[in-house]
């Protein structure tokens, strides 16, 4: 493969949006930041200059670093934060990834508006596995804050009140003609009349849910987190946080402006109100000598409502792998390691009746998995294995729940799952086959979904279901021949997911919830994966230089 070099500048710059102007974190000064686009088993280096005033770190998101977690870049996870006026050079391998995916800063909230698609071409003499696309254009999703996101979360998560809602979806770091100052911005993509498109969709918001559709355009999805996948036709897609989709659009219809149009669907039961349902749009333009109308089609008759959880089911149990010669399907037939993860929201409790908490009584917001509420630890986890440092992790996270309850019953009691504290990780053998049952709650009436996301593996997703995982018959349903290659899964609202992976990649990877109020609230454990017997199958040595662990770890008193 080829070797790319980019030069990253974190540095604070000025952006109108929403009839207001305010200062966001960016990289080189452009929101969404820039495209990486390489092929199939090239390496990127990334040299990232700190010039912002806070730590930061980068990650790679769903390139699985093979053997190298020092440059998977999650914060106190495998490196500690790169400091305002130093730098920090990434090493990124692509090897078996094909597709889109994408970057983002991983630490704290930083990433609502430090992220960028990485477009993974085919290796050289290889091709698409579907008709070669006339052009391709990279879509990110993501949301807009008006107001300072920093200073919000950290008061938010300080009080154990929820945190912030967006402002607005944007479509390539414009929110659209509906919402207001935005109409002479909004995002436009030519296309010409007879031509097919490859549409390289990330979904970069915090925490939203989008359907997306183009008006009277149907979409084909080739593609999944950069795995490609049997074509699935449909009026509209289902895009989780973190996940990435290759899409095919031919432009077929009567010379026009249509709207794309992205619309959160919430999960929220009762509707808590904690997200808008605004729409964000941009503009499918065919170029061409005719009248454009008064205003672009909108999808009315394909965007799902936001409260459409058949729409959702309907689409995303659509998804198969290829299973075909060149794109090999490799499920795990049984598993060596079985864990059973209750993914629920909780409270820690208060015990000062004087603070304002949730409950007036001091009481915290918190996630947790299997009852454990993820702590940051002062120095990475990555550096403390490896150099053996004790007193940093436990290695003792639990394969079950410490009990087990009706989980998806209405309107559960926190005390059904009063979560702990903890820094504790789970360590596996090379080489061994996992299975992880995640098992979402209804805890607090508060039965949202949870885009769960692993880094260093991709993982299959071999079933999913509503309810209670039920151990004797939702197994035989399992999908051992053409599941899903991904690296996230969304478990859904008061049901369950099961994924298989090989742990063949030795190091320290971070496993968490993709919204980020759940990630802050703890929703988040770590596996070890350890050296094989030869140095192939070995993690690498770190390179020479490592962003220090001086600064003090980010406050965990949540
Ligand atoms: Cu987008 Cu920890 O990842
Ligand atoms: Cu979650």
């Amino acid at each position: 493969g080829n070797i790319h070099y980019y030069e990253f500048v974190l540095k604070e710059s000025n952006f109108t949006r929403l009839c207001s102007t305010k200062s966001i974190l960016t990289v080189n000064g452009s929101f969404p930041g820039p495209v990486i686009r390489v092929h199939k088993g090239d390496t990127v280096f990334v040299n990232v200059h700190n010039h912002g005033y806070y730590g930061a770190t980068i990650h790679w998101h769903g390139v699985k670093q093979p053997r190298n977690p020092w440059s998977d870049g999650q914060e106190f996870i495998t490196q500690c934060p790169i400091e305002p006026g130093t730098n920090f050079t990434y090493e990124v391998t692509f090897t078996t990834e094909e597709g889109t995916l994408w970057w983002h800063a991983h630490s704290e909230w930083t990433r609502a508006t430090v992220h960028g698609a990485i477009v993974v071409l085919p290796a050289a003499g290889t091709v698409y596995p579907f008709p070669k696309p006339d052009e391709e254009e990279v879509i990110v999703l993501a949301c807009w804050y008006k107001r300072d996101l920093r200073q919000m979360v950290e008061q938010a998560l300080e009080t154990g009140e929820d945190t912030p809602r967006s402002d607005a979806y944007t479509f390539n770091g414009q929110p659209g003609d509906l919402c207001p100052c935005s109409n002479e911005t909004t995002y436009r993509m030519l296309v010409d009349y007879g031509k097919a498109y490859l549409l390289r969709i990330v979904n970069a918001g915090m925490n939203a849910d989008f359907f997306f559709s183009i008006a009277n355009h149907t979409i084909t999805l080739v593609g999944l987190d950069a795995a490609y996948v049997k074509p699935v036709t449909n009026t509209y897609l289902v895009i989780s946080p973190g996940q990435t989709m290759d899409v095919l659009v031919t432009a077929n219809q009567t010379l026009g402006h249509y709207y794309m149009a992205a619309r959160q669907y919430s999960n929220t039961k009762p509707d808590i109100l904690y997200f808008d349902h605004a729409n964000a749009t941009a503009i499918l333009q065919y170029r061409g000598n005719y009248t454009p109308p008064s205003s672009p089609f909108f999808p009315s008759s394909t965007l799902p409502s936001y409260k459409d959880f058949i729409a959702v089911a309907n689409f995303t149990t659509r998804f198969r792998s290829l299973a075909s010669l060149e794109h090999p399907t490799n499920v795990p037939k049984n598993a060596t390691t079985r864990m059973f993860i209750v993914v629920s929201m909780g409270e820690f409790l208060g015990t000062n009746s004087s603070c304002n908490g949730i409950n007036g009584n001091g009481s915290k917001l918190a996630a947790s998995m299997n009852n454990i509420s993820w702590v940051n630890p002062p120095i990475d986890v990555l550096m403390a294995y490896y150099r053996n440092i004790s007193g940093i992790y436990e290695a003792d996270f639990p394969n079950d729940p410490p009990s087990s309850y009706n989980y998806t019953g209405q309107d559960l009691p926190i005390n059904t799952a009063l979560p702990m504290r903890g820094t504790k990780v789970k360590v596996l053998e090379y080489n061994e086959t996992v299975e992880i049952v995640f098992q979402g709650t209804d805890v607090l009436d508060d039965s949202e979904a949870h885009p769960m996301h692993l880094h260093g593996h991709s993982f299959y997703v071999i079933g999913t279901g509503i309810g209670n995982f039920d151990k004797e018959t939702d197994p035989k349903g399992y999908n051992l021949v053409d599941p899903p290659l991904v690296n996230t899964v969304e478990v859904p609202q008061e049901g369950w997911a099961t994924i298989r992976f090989i742990a063949n990649n030795p190091g320290v990877w971070f496993m968490h919830c993709h919204y980020d109020r759940h990630l802050s609230w703890g929703m988040d454990f770590v596996f070890i994966v350890k050296n094989g017997d030869t140095s192939a199958a070995s993690m690498r040595h770190p390179p020479a230089y490592m962003p220090p662990c001086t600064a003090p770890a980010a406050d965990q008193s949540l």
